[in-house]
C-alpha cells in the first residue's frame, strides 16, 4: 500500500474520500483533498487539519485548471469526486454529466499531462445495468439503466481509451453499495442504510421501495478503503488499464438488512426493536438484484473483505448512534 507518497484525493470531503484519506494519512502520505463541498462536508475532513501532512483545495473538477493545480507534483491520483445517486441523475441529468464525465475527463486529462503514472477511481455496480446473471464478472456488463449508470460506464471506457492512447495506468473500483460512518444520511438523495438509521434513531418508519426482496453486495467502507490502498502500488501484469469488483461477493435483501439495522440500533435505543418498515412503489433506475464476484479483485489486488455485512451494520449503527446522541446534548 502507499506510503510516503503525495496523493491527490477527489470528493475527499465525501463519504468514501474521507474514510481513505484518513488512511493514507495513516501510513503516512502526503494527501491533498481536491472537493467543492456540493455533497461532501468539511466536517467529515475537520480531524485531518491539525496534520501538516494534510492539505485542502477547495475547487471543481469541472474546471480545468483546477484539476491541473490539483495534481501538479502527485504520484498517485485516486479520482472519487461524482454526483451519486441514481434518481438525482434521472432528475438532472444534464448536472450529472457535467460532474461524473466532464469532470472525470479533465481529472484524467490533468493527471496524463502531468505524467501522473497511475490514476484509480470510483467506478459503479451500476454499469451492470440489465445484466441478470449473478454473480457479476467485470467483462460481462449489461445496458444501463440510468444516466448515472451511463456517467460511470462512459468513465470507463475513458479509462481504457486514455491508457491506450497515453499509457497512463488507470484503475476503475467497481464499488458495490458502500456504507460505513461519515456516510450522508440526509436529503432526498440519501443511500439506504445511512438514511434508515437516521429515520430509525428519530423513531420514524423507513419506506422499502419495491417488494423490499431486492438484493445488493452492500459492502462496509473499511473493504472499499483497503480495496484502494491495495490499488495504489498492485503490479499491473496482465493489463495497464483494469476494472475490479469491490464488494463481499455475498448478498441480501432489503428487508433483511432493514431488520438487521432495527435489531442493531435497538440494543442502544429498545423502542426500535418494534418499528416496521413501510413498503412503497419500486423506483425507476434501480437494478432487482446485484452480487459481485470478486475473484478479479483477489488476483490482481490480493483483495479480500474483512467486514460482512452484519459487522458493518453493528459498526456503522454504532457509529450513527454517536453522532446523533452527541448532537442531542
Ligand atoms: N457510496 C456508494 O455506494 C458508491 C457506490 C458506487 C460508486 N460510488 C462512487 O464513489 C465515489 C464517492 O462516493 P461517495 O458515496 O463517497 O459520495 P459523496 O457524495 O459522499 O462524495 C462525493 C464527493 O465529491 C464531491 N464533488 C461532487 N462534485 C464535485 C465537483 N464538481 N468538484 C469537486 N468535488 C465534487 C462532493 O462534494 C463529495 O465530497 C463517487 O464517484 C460515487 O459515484 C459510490
Amino acid at each position: 500500500m502507499p506510503t510516503n507518497k503525495n496523493i491527490l484525493v477527489t470528493g475527499g470531503a465525501g463519504f468514501i474520500g474521507s474514510n481513505l484519506i484518513e488512511a493514507l494519512l495513516q501510513n503516512n502520505n502526503t494527501v491533498t483533498c481536491l472537493d467543492n463541498f456540493s455533497t461532501g462536508y468539511r466536517k467529515n475532513i475537520d480531524r485531518f487539519f491539525d496534520n501538516p501532512h494534510f492539505s485542502l483545495i477547495e475547487g471543481d473538477i469541472r474546471d480545468l485548471d483546477t484539476c491541473r493545480q490539483a495534481v501538479e507534483g502527485k504520484d498517485l491520483v485516486y479520482h472519487e469526486a461524482a454526483l451519486g445517486s441514481v434518481p438525482r441523475s434521472i432528475e438532472n441529468p444534464v448536472l450529472s454529466t457535467h460532474v461524473n464525465i466532464l469532470g472525470f475527463v479533465n481529472m484524467l486529462t490533468a493527471a496524463k499531462d502531468a505524467k501522473i503514472p497511475r490514476f484509480i477511481y470510483a467506478s459503479s455496480s451500476s454499469t451492470y445495468g440489465d445484466a441478470t446473471y449473478s454473480p457479476k464478472v467485470e467483462d460481462k456488463k449489461g445496458f444501463p439503466l440510468s444516466p448515472y449508470a451511463v456517467t460511470k460506464h462512459v468513465n470507463d471506457m475513458f479509462a481504457r481509451n486514455f491508457t491506450a492512447l497515453f499509457g497512463i495506468e488507470t484503475i476503475g473500483l467497481c464499488y458495490f453499495n458502500v456504507f460505513g460512518p461519515y456516510q450522508d444520511p440526509n436529503g432526498a438523495y440519501a443511500a439506504v442504510i445511512p438514511k434508515f438509521i437516521n429515520l430509525l434513531l428519530e423513531h420514524k418508519q423507513p419506506t422499502i421501495y419495491g417488494d423490499g426482496k431486492q438484493s445488493r453486495d452492500f459492502t462496509f467502507v473499511k473493504n472499499v478503503v483497503n480495496a484502494n490502498l491495495l490499488a495504489g502500488d498492485a503490479q499491473l501484469i496482465e493489463n495497464k488499464h483494469e476494472h475490479i469488483n469491490v464488494a463481499c461477493n455475498e448478498s441480501i435483501d432489503l428487508t433483511s438488512l432493514t431488520n438487521e439495522i432495527i435489531q442493531s440500533l435497538a440494543k442502544y435505543d429498545p423502542a426500535i426493536a418494534s418499528i416496521q418498515p413501510a413498503y412503497a412503489d419500486a423506483r425507476k433506475g434501480d437494478i432487482r438484484d446485484s452480487m459481485a464476484s470478486i475473484e478479479k479483485a483477489k488476483r490482481i489486488l490480493g483483495y479480500s473483505p474483512k467486514i460482512f455485512v452484519k459487522e458493518g451494520v453493528e459498526k456503522t449503527t454504532e457509529w450513527f448512534f454517536q453522532q446523533f446522541s452527541e448532537k442531542a446534548k
